[in-house]
């Protein structure tokens, strides 16, 4: 299960990369807003992390105005690598060598094509572990130093 959330910027691109996933055949639990009444990113970056780091959704999908915002709240969950990307090099790459488990991206920047080519490619690309998975471990490594 994946799971989505956004602020009021992202609630028309939420739809379509919803319906995106959901054709690729995967469940999406969906975190909102549902509203463009104006709503803090921190909130929903939470709910998804959070579900995302305790095992209830594989990965997660974070929307906001520049995907700056969510993506900053979000990583500060332990556990959760969430990159922000504005194309699909970055997407691919930050899971074949980052294994991120959140990907976020601003509605005020991204179209809607280009933002399901963004997810499209991190969705395909698989983790390669090796190197990258040491990498990994030291990031763990100062999330614990940081309790
Ligand atoms: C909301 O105006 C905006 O600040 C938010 O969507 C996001 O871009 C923050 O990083």
């Amino acid at each position: 299960m994946y799971a989505i959330g956004n602020d009021h910027t992202g609630v028309e691109l939420k739809k379509i990369i919803k319906k995106f996933l959901e054709e690729k055949g995967e469940v999406v639990k969906d975190f909102g807003t549902e509203s463009t009444e104006a709503s803090n990113y921190p909130e929903i970056a939470e709910a998804v992390a959070n579900a995302v780091a305790g095992g209830e959704c594989e990965r997660g999908v974070l929307i906001c105005g520049t995907g700056v915002g969510i993506s900053i709240a979000a990583n500060k969950v332990n556990g959760i690598r969430a990159v922000c990307c504005s194309e699909p090099f970055s997407a691919k790459l930050s899971k074949q060598h980052n294994d991120s488990n959140i990907i976020c991206f601003g509605a005020r920047v991204v179209g809607s094509e280009l933002a399901k080519m963004i997810v499209g490619e991190w969705y395909d690309a698989e983790f390669q572990g090796g190197r990258h998975q040491t990498r990994i471990d030291m990031i763990a490594d100062i999330e614990k130093k940081q309790k």
